[in-house]
């Protein structure tokens, strides 16, 4: 295992197998049947200097169910780096002093690294800009082995904002180590990134794209829904143009792919109408659950090397 989980592209397949079996071992310890003493005495910097709801908190919910405790940043504002301009370095050489290991959520692309590259513990990144979010594609792809029993020969799409959103790619990465079918279904506007599709072209991953939703549906065993990022747009006329271009709802579901796995990072917005939660398919909110389980998994090795 890597000393830091910045990016899914770098991880084996051996290694995203084994994370994947950890985290099953944690299991009972996220749905609170068991408390844990595997990281008493360690220290989780969680440190978000975006917002967040699902990712902080289950950081810090997982490090507290295995007994170790949490020293967290919720808003950039309080922060000597929001406010008198400490760099990224300089954060890093000083809150490596105080912790065991660090969670970061950052707005610009390669703040995680920087922030490891200059730390002396290990480093977690928890989103930075548009670029990765390995813990959410980790715990994505453990939802989804957990809910269809397996990963290989699966039809995966992704839909909505595949431009701005960082968690698709992250998990199309992981999901490169299997063998797969991949499906981008984005408006013209919002494709997924081309640096991602080189990368995935010369690991010889089979992937498509389309801008028809409805006809881009058809034949796919998971979904993976993304919002439309109003919070990377800078044209708020652009945002209001595209943020309701595809909604998920259970007629659709029901005539083109009734029995696939729906999944989404969230926050919702309009994305996915709330008719679809009752399906069966519908495990956006099981996927949280989840996140506690794999952050559980992830601080445990990270801190154990
Ligand atoms: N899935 C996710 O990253 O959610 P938050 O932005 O609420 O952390």
């Amino acid at each position: 295992m890597q000393k830091h989980l910045l990016t899914t592209k770098s991880l084996s397949k051996e290694e995203i197998d084994l994370i994947l079996q950890t985290a099953e071992n944690f299991e009972p310890y996220a749905r609170k049947e068991k408390r844990g003493d595997q990281l008493k005495g360690k220290v989780l910097g969680a440190l978000f200097y975006e917002p967040s709801t699902r990712t902080r908190l289950s950081f810090e919910t997982a490090m507290i169910r295995l007994g170790g405790d949490v020293v967290s940043v919720a808003d950039i504002g309080t922060t000597s780096m929001g406010v008198k301009g400490e760099t990224v370095a300089d954060t890093a050489k000083v809150i490596s002093n105080f912790v065991d290991i660090v969670a970061i959520r950052h707005p610009e692309v390669g703040s995680a690294e920087e922030f490891a590259n200059n730390a002396s513990v290990p480093v977690i990144n928890a989103g930075d800009g548009t670029n990765q979010h390995p813990s959410q594609a980790l715990l994505d792809l453990f939802t989804i082995k957990k809910e269809l029993g397996k990963i290989d020969g699966l039809t995966v799409g992704f839909s909505g904002d595949l431009k701005f959103g960082r968690t698709a790619n992250s998990l199309a990465y992981l999901l490169a180590n299997y063998d797969v079918k991949l499906k981008f279904i984005a408006p013209k506007a919002l494709p997924m990134k081309q640096k991602v599709k080189d990368d995935l072209n010369e690991k010889g991953v089979n992937f498509e794209e389309t801008e028809d939703f409805n006809a881009g549906l058809s034949g796919l065993d998971v979904l993976y829904v993304s919002r439309v990022q109003k919070d990377r747009f800078t044209d708020m006329n652009e945002y209001e143009k595209l943020k309701d271009v595809y909604v998920l709802d259970r007629k659709l579901v029901e005539e083109k792919s009734p029995d696939m796995l729906i999944l989404h990072a969230l926050p919702r917005v309009n994305e996915i109408a709330k008719d679809v939660d009752d399906l069966k398919g519908a495990a956006y909110f099981r996927q949280v659950q989840n996140g506690v389980t794999m952050r559980m998994a992830l601080l445990s090795m990270l801190c154990n090397l």
